[in-house]
């Protein structure tokens, strides 16, 4: 359990650490190209090393925004050429409607499709982050206000938001952008409202998903599907929420996203533990034996980095230092050390783990998670740079 002044006792990443740390990854990054070359790298590792499959699942954008971030900090071409192979693969999912029902469209296509467009130019990649952006409207439920995560549309057992959903809301805005047409924005504004709303509790903790009523719109429930217990703080999910709020108040320019923000923040660090890698659940205090979410550590420092942008100095100050005490303790317990224990590069996190309350099945616990490599190398090359972020 941590105070403000326990937290801040802690040590930040020094400049030269974070180009090391950068550098370190980048490197795992290149060795990783011709290993996945025709496929991508599975959401999680088994025993540390990621399978290669096909472009299935929610996480297959964040390898190739991996990509885009060494591309961007080392100018090396072979980064660029791997990305904008993906791009094809990405174009060809969404046109062929491969394992798309569902509302990971902006984990997907905001680190693939719109990076490469930002950052190139590519008209392919413009096309396939549209429709992903299309994809995503039909998810929208008028009554409740939200999109709907997972599952057939309308029924009551898929009836609910999710919190990680928030990050999936910057492809709309891009796609407004991008095409003047408001409609993308308009949902999107919508959808965080509500989430805002519902899912961050009274005492800034956070719910991952929650129901609403099919007939009336009317909010019902908050509900885990990752985390230990309904009521508990799913470690990722707060992450999701640190982000989220960031994000909502980008968009949103609403202060009260603000106060949301510090609050749902300072709820997650106080529950770190006493090396600051998070439990997968913060059910679990010092001296558990359950494993731990590196993953949410880097998402909530991510989060924080964007939302220096929109605080007074003197605030701003504050967060990037969380932020870079966070990075800190990742280089030091969760990066990769070498080739041969890995093919990721932040170990100790945890996709999913079973409790009696939560639906899910045992799954790349203590094991390198896609997402985490990539939130990880996106805190590092915000610190490093002024970044022209992918959300
Ligand atoms: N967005 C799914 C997860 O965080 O596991």
């Amino acid at each position: 359990m941590q105070t403000k002044e326990s937290f801040e006792k802690y040590r930040e990443i020094t400049d030269e650490e974070m180009k090391r740390a950068f550098a370190h990854a980048a490197e795992q990054v290149n060795r990783c190209i011709p290993v996945f070359e025709g496929g991508f790298p599975a959401a999680a590792s088994v025993d540390n090393f990621y399978p290669k499959t096909e472009n299935d699942d929610w996480t297959n954008g964040f390898f190739t925004g991996e990509l885009w971030l060494s591309y961007e900090m080392t100018g090396e071409e072979k980064f660029k050429e791997a990305a904008l192979a993906h791009v094809k693969s990405f174009k060809e999912r969404i046109t062929k409607r491969i394992v798309v029902d569902h509302h990971d469209m902006g984990f997907l296509y905001s680190p693939s499709c719109v990076a490469a467009y930002k950052l190139t130019g590519n008209e392919e990649a413009k096309e396939a982050a549209l429709l992903a952006a299309d994809n995503l409207l039909g998810r929208f439920c008028e009554k409740g206000e939200f999109f709907q995560a997972w599952g057939e549309m309308g029924k009551p057992e898929n009836y609910r938001l999710i919190i990680d959903c928030l990050v999936n809301m910057p492809l709309l805005f891009w796609a407004s952008e991008v095409t003047g047409n408001q409609k993308y924005k308009e949902h999107a504004i919508k959808h965080i409202k509500t989430s805002m709303k519902y899912v961050v509790r009274e005492d800034y903790s956070t719910y991952h998903t929650f129901y609403f009523d099919t007939e009336t719109g009317e909010p019902l429930k908050g509900v885990t599907a990752q985390g230990n217990r309904n009521g508990s703080i799913w470690a990722r999910g707060q992450s999701w929420g640190i982000y989220g709020t960031a994000i909502a108040y980008k968009y949103l320019k609403d202060p009260v996203y603000i106060q949301k923000f510090r609050n749902v923040t300072k709820c997650f660090l106080k529950h770190l533990p006493s090396d600051l890698i998070p439990y997968w659940d913060f059910d679990f205090v010092e001296g558990s034996t359950e494993p731990r979410d590196a993953s949410s550590a880097a998402i909530a420092a991510c989060g924080m980095l964007e939302m220096t942008k929109y605080l007074e100095e003197e605030e701003a100050e504050k967060y990037r230092g969380y932020a870079l005490r966070l990075l800190a303790a990742l280089t030091e317990h969760c990066l990769y050390k070498d080739f041969e224990e890995t093919n990721g590069i932040l170990l100790h996190s945890t996709y999913a783990k079973s409790s009696e309350e939560n639906s899910v099945a045992d799954g790349g616990v203590d094991e390198c998670c896609i997402w985490g490599d990539y939130f990880y190398m996106e805190a590092l090359v915000r610190c490093c740079t002024e970044w022209e972020t992918y959300w």
